[in-house]
């Protein structure tokens, strides 16, 4: 499967069984992005088919996608990379909003009331909760894949650990 699906002719058509349990919907998920990134060294095209994958995987979400760390002058900020759904705010300090407090700290944040997170940055009015997973490389935070829902407590430890383990696969692929 890994090799058919980076022709250009190949289709990858699927849509995954919304009664999986967690644990088999984020296994289920895993495998599809390894096969999709498995010896691709472009960083923003797997990202973006990783977003895709997320969109298609996991139910009831409003927006699934990355945010970059990029160096601007002194600061590090967060850059919006790959997603699906609404136009998003494009750069985010460290420490800012959820996204920013993953940024900082390296730690998934698992957030069942965005409007009670405080400095929250509502890109989408929509959304309601949200999890938000640091993707690492040697100790540093590299991006941030952040998932919202429209939802309020969507997310659960296991919507977590799932993301956590799709982070730890794209840490040399992004
Ligand atoms: N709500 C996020 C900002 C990013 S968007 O939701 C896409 C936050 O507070 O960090």
């Amino acid at each position: 499967m890994g090799e058919a699906i980076r022709q250009p002719s190949a289709m990858y058509d699927f849509k995954p069984d919304e009664t999986l349990a967690p644990a088999e919907l984020y296994r289920q998920l895993g495998d599809a992005a390894d096969a999709l990134t498995t010896g691709e060294s472009d960083g923003i095209a797997n990202m973006a088919n990783v977003a895709a994958l997320i969109w298609e995987f996991v139910p009831r979400l409003n927006w699934a996608g990355f945010y970059r760390v990029v160096q601007n002058g002194t600061e590090k900020e967060l850059v919006l990379g790959p997603f699906v759904g609404r136009p998003a705010c494009i750069r985010i300090p460290f420490g800012q909003g959820v996204c920013g407090a993953a940024a900082a700290t390296g730690e998934t944040q698992l957030v069942e009331d965005v409007h009670a997170f405080p400095g929250h940055i509502a890109c989408d009015a929509a959304s309601q909760s949200e999890v938000v997973v640091p993707v690492m490389r040697d100790g540093e935070v590299l991006a941030i894949i952040d998932c919202d829902s429209p939802e309020a407590a969507r997310f659960t430890r296991e919507d977590a650990r799932g993301l956590e383990a799709l982070a730890t696969l794209l840490s040399e692929r992004i």
